[in-house]
């Protein structure tokens, strides 16, 4: 198999306990050349912990005859906007990009970064094995009704758009896109959404109900599809319980596996798979593409304005 060099852009969080391990584990398949952070310090531990052939403190240094593809998990939060300029810069120098959500919370950058060809944005559950296997049980025109929630302790700012979109995205990765809106928050800062209720009219006529909360007790991702006397439920990441015809069934990821890493339960090793397998021209296109991941940015925006708060950046 061809090795993909490849550039990681941000050594932070996300890069210690994710993507770092996933790569090592997929070694074979990649050989790491440049990492970057604007933290020297942390650019230096990642090349000595991981093998890296450099470190860098910016974009700038990674050079384009040296690495085919980069992946970008630098930080988004309000006032932090780190992804476009790297997408941006590695995009122009033809260079493949993988990027963390959210992309950007900008509207115009959101275009200007979902038109870029080489550039594959995160949903990795879309790639979490307890979704996929609720899709391949269900998804599309048989669907009558899907509920969504996300839960979790504490506060975030501008949530939806930066958390809670995994969910609305897998709600249309299953059931297609929306139509209608409804929506209605609660929040004591506008950019700090406390709860949040949505109901959707997919275009399919599905029904979809979408509830988060920041005022849980505990961390909870659930989903539950049914229509014409079926229903699959799913608690992330996992289980997966369907009834079909008076029958239930139940599939359990690690009910095999001692220890099963986040980065395999939550998706990220098969999404680094398939963007690899992207950049090597197995498959044709990216596992998801700019135009599609902008979508749920859109729908996020949408329900964040129908529910009177504020949406993406103009
Ligand atoms: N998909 C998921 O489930 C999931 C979960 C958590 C976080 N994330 C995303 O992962 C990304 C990274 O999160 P994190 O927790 O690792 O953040 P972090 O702050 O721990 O790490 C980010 C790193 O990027 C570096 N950095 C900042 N600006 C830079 C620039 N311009 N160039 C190079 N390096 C730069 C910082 O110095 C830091 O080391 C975020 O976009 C976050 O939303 C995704």
């Amino acid at each position: 198999m061809k090795r993909v060099r490849i550039a990681v852009v941000g050594a932070g969080a996300m890069a210690r306990s994710v993507y770092l391990p996933a790569l090592a584990a997929i070694s074979e398949e990649v050989i790491l050349d440049t990492v970057v952070d604007i933290d020297q310090v942390k650019a230096e531990w990642a090349k000595e912990r991981y093998g890296f052939r450099r470190a860098a403190a910016h974009v700038s240094e990674v050079r384009e005859g040296d690495v085919e593809a980069a992946l970008v998990i630098t930080p988004v939060r309000e006032g932090l906007d780190a992804h476009y300029e790297p997408v941006m810069e590695l995009c122009r120098r033809g260079i493949y990009v993988l990027c963390e959500k959210p992309l950007t919370l900008s509207r115009r950058r959101l275009e200007q970064m979902a038109a870029q060809p080489t550039l594959m944005p995160i949903f990795n559950r879309r790639f979490t094995p307890v979704y996929q296997q609720a899709r391949r049980l269900f998804c599309g025109e048989s669907l009558q009704c899907l509920y969504a929630q996300k839960s979790g302790r504490g506060p975030v700012t501008r949530e939806l758009l930066t958390n809670s979109i995994h969910i609305l995205d897998v709600m249309r990765w299953m059931a297609g896109e929306v139509r209608e809106v409804e929506a209605m928050a609660l929040s004591e800062d506008p950019k700090q959404e406390l709860a949040l209720g949505a109901l959707l009219r997919f275009a399919s006529g599905a029904v979809g109900i979408f509830h988060m909360s920041r005022g849980a007790g505990q961390w909870v991702e659930r989903l539950e599809a049914t229509g014409h006397g079926r229903t699959v439920c799913v608690e992330a990441p996992h289980l997966v319980r369907w009834a079909f015809e008076d029958k239930v069934e139940e599939y359990r990821p690690d009910l095999n596996r001692w220890i099963m890493p986040a980065e395999a339960k939550f998706g990220f090793t098969p999404c680094l798979q398939r963007f690899l397998a992207w950049v090597r021209g197995i498959e044709p296109e990216a596992g998801i593409t700019g135009p599609d991941a902008a979508q749920s940015y859109y729908l996020a925006d949408r329900i964040l304005r129908t529910a009177g708060l504020p949406g993406l950046d103009e």
